[in-house]
Parts: structure tokens; sequence; C-alpha cells
């Protein structure tokens, strides 16, 4: 089975809560405890845990103080995991299920790297500085990407072996892929399976996420 990289080394800036946003409690538990559960459902076992400087992380799993750059985090992560392939996962997107994990891993059959994505809904266009309009781009090709991104682990030692200053441009590791030539396969997931970024996003996950809870026991 694969390894997992769970990246939750980040500040949460934009989402303020004055602690890492992974360790935030949502719905009743530390946010990145949603992601673990749905990956220990998917059979996946090994789990490494990049996480901010001083913070524990959870037991079962391992531990390794994140980076400065996400990148950053999924190569310290990478460096601690035993052998295998690999699925990166933000702690970011608590609404995760285990079958996104178990099909991103299969799409490895024939592709480098596979990752989630979701159909755009709205009309993207390109626009200048001056904010004209200079294309409209043909939506039936273009996909939201998310995570988890799962990789033949040789495809992503190698992208991962790029400057600091490459890594640090990179918004997700699938584009690391794509750089140094190797396949990158979409996988068509939900717009559910979104990332948790501002105050407003905690609300809605927080909603969302109750639902799953095991009712209340009753007095
Ligand atoms: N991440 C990480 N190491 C970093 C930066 C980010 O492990 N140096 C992780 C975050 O913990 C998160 C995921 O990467 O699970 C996606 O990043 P993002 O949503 O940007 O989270 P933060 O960087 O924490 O938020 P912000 O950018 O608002 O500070
Ligand atoms: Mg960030």
């Amino acid at each position: 089975m694969a390894v997992a990289l769970l990246v939750a080394a980040g500040s949460g800036e934009r989402l303020g809560a004055g602690r890492p946003k992974a360790f935030v409690e949502l719905a009743g538990r530390p946010m990145l405890e949603w992601s673990l559960e749905a990956m220990r459902a998917a059979g996946i076992n090994d789990v490494v845990v990049a996480v901010p400087p001083g913070v524990q992380a959870p037991p079962g799993t391992i531990g390794v103080p994140g980076g400065t750059t996400r990148s950053e985090s999924v190569r310290a992560a990478l460096a601690a995991a035993p052998s295998g392939d690999v699925v990166v996962h933000d702690a970011a997107r608590p609404l995760v299920t285990p079958d996104t994990f178990t099909a991103t891993l299969a799409a490895l059959a024939d592709a480098d790297c596979a990752i989630a994505a979701a159909p755009v809904p709205d009309t993207i266009k390109e626009a200048g500085d001056d904010r004209l309009v200079t294309a409209t781009l043909d939506r039936s090709r273009l996909w939201a990407i998310q995570t988890p991104q799962a990789f033949r682990r040789a495809a992503l030692e190698r992208a991962l072996a790029a400057p600091d200053d490459v890594l640090a441009q990179a918004t997700d590791d699938a584009w690391l892929v794509e750089r140094t030539g190797g396949t990158v396969r979409v996988v068509e997931s939900t717009p559910a399976n979104f990332k948790v970024t501002t105050p407003h996003d905690l609300r809605i996950a927080e909603l969302l996420l109750a639902d799953r809870l095991p009712p209340a026991p009753a007095h």
C-alpha cells in the first residue's frame, strides 16, 4: 500500500485563527484528523505529517518539521517516508473522501502522477493589467486542481530535486512532475473537496462535517 504525506505545516495566515490552520478545531476535532480518518478508511496506514515548529504530529503517524514553502514541506515528508508510491494531501482539505485516495492511486497504473480535479463551473477569462479581456478559455478542457495527488515514487523524487527557488514557485507538486517530463493524469473529483482558506470556508466545512459525526448520546 502507498504512503501518504499529509502537509500540515502552514501558518494559516488567511484564516487568521491565531494558530496553524491544520490544528484548528473543526466539527469537534483538529482539522487534520478528518484527512487522517479518510486515509485510514482507504487502507493507507503509513502517514508522514509535516508539522509546524513545536507542534506534535498525531499518534500513529511519523512527524517531520515542515519547510518554508509547501513544496519544501512535501520534500521533508518524502525524505522520512517508507518505500512505495506516494499520495500527497493538504491538511487544509478536510472534506476529502477515502475513494479519492483510492482513485488517484489506481490511476498511477498508466501515469507518473494522478491528481484529483473538479470540472470548472464558471466561464474563465484572461485579462491584462488594464482589466481588458484578452481571451475566453475553453471551459470543457479546464480543471480546478486539488489534492490528493498520487505519484510514482521515482517521479516525485525527481520532481522535488528542483532548486528551492523553483519549489517556491510551485502551487502544486504535479507541476514539478510536468516540468521534469512526467505524465500527469486528472482524476475527476468534486468541488466539495475544497480547500479551507478563509473563515467563510471554515464555516462551510463545519456545517458539512457536522453531518458526518456520530449522533450525540441521549441524556
Ligand atoms: N503547508 C505546509 N508547509 C508550508 C506551507 C503550507 O505544509 N510551508 C500546507 C498547509 O498546512 C496546508 C497546505 O500546505 O495544509 C496548503 O496550503 P495553504 O492552504 O496555503 O495553507 P497555509 O499556508 O497554512 O495558509 P496561508 O497561505 O493562508 O498562510
Ligand atoms: Mg499558504
